[in-house]
């Protein structure tokens, strides 16, 4: 029987881990297996509220089961913030394109992220680790605003351990419970063990930091085909046909959410 994408799947909360004050990562465990590309963006519904778009932040790997990591931020995050293990969400999807893993072999890559913006990198990061082979190494950058807002914090030095992975964080604001570093994440981009002839950058965060990265990163030498970001905006079909995502001539939930510079750099307001 074909699959309809308007249908929600029924999904268990399994787990919740409070991962900052405003951020919690649900493990769900849907009905009937789901697969997703790494970068692809789900519909995550709150029965009887209404649903939103999330990427997964688990393995791809994993069908059985799918970790979301979710800020909140308005109606549908808060309900969802109130929900207790046991209780049932739906999800419908996966949409869009993800990362382009295959364009990634035998490259550096550098992935820049901010804030709740890991949640894709760390799904990004679980389909590297089981296939490192392919690439010549990894670096991770990744900023938050304290040190308290930083999210997967037991995983962050777990991940620093792994071969061929180079890891620096930074929080914009320090604290004394803070040794590392302080600055905005553009302040980490620096001395970096990196050919950028042959190196890719992953980019996801809120738009201002995309914003800067992107331009630090042009100002380093990375060519803007080089340069991937994750874009979001206010959704609704998830299928190229209501027009809510529109970014120029693409719409995001179906030409993206992970688009190049090159092909973005002309619309002039994609950082809004
Ligand atoms: C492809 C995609 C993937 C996403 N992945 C994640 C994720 O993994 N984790 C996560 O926490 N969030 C993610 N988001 C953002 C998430 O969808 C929004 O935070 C959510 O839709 C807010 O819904 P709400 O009902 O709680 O807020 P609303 O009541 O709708 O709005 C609250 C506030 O958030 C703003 N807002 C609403 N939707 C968005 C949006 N899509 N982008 C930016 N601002 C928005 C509104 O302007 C308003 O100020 C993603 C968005 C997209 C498009
Ligand atoms: S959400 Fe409807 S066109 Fe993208």
């Amino acid at each position: 029987m074909m699959k309809n994408i308007y249908q929600p799947v029924e999904a268990v909360i399994e787990n919740i881990i409070q991962e900052t004050s405003a951020i919690k990562t649900f493990t769900l465990k849907p009905k009937t297996d789901f697969s997703f590309v790494t970068g692809q963006f789900i519909e995550l519904t709150v029965p009887g509220l209404g649903e939103a778009p999330f990427t997964p932040s688990s393995d791809p790997g994993i069908k059985e089961r799918m970790d979301v990591t979710i800020m909140k931020t308005g109606a549908v995050t808060s309900k969802l913030h109130e929900m207790q293990k046991g209780q049932v969400v739906g999800i419908r999807g996966p949409f869009g394109k993800g990362y382009p893993l295959h364009k990634f072999k035998g490259k550096d890559l550098l992935i820049v992220g901010g804030g709740v913006g890991l949640a894709p990198l760390r799904s990004l990061l679980f389909s590297l680790f089981s296939t490192i082979d392919n690439y010549n190494k990894v670096l991770l950058r990744y900023g938050s605003r304290t040190a308290n807002d930083i999210v997967y914090k037991g995983s962050i030095g777990e991940w620093a351990k792994r071969d061929k992975f180079d890891i620096v964080t930074s929080v914009d604001i320090g604290d004394p419970s803070w040794q590392g570093n302080v600055g905005l994440v553009t302040t980490i981009l620096k001395d970096m063990p990196i050919d950028l002839n042959n190196a890719s950058a992953i980019v996801c965060g809120p738009p201002i930091m995309m914003k800067f990265v992107t331009l630090k990163l042009l100002d380093l030498g990375f060519k803007p085909k080089d340069i991937y970001l994750s874009m979001e905006k206010s959704m609704s079909c998830g299928l190229g046909k209501c027009g809510h995502c529109r970014l120029g001539k693409f719409y995001i939930c179906k030409d993206g959410p992970v688009f190049t510079y090159e092909e973005l750099k002309d619309i002039h307001d994609i950082w809004d």
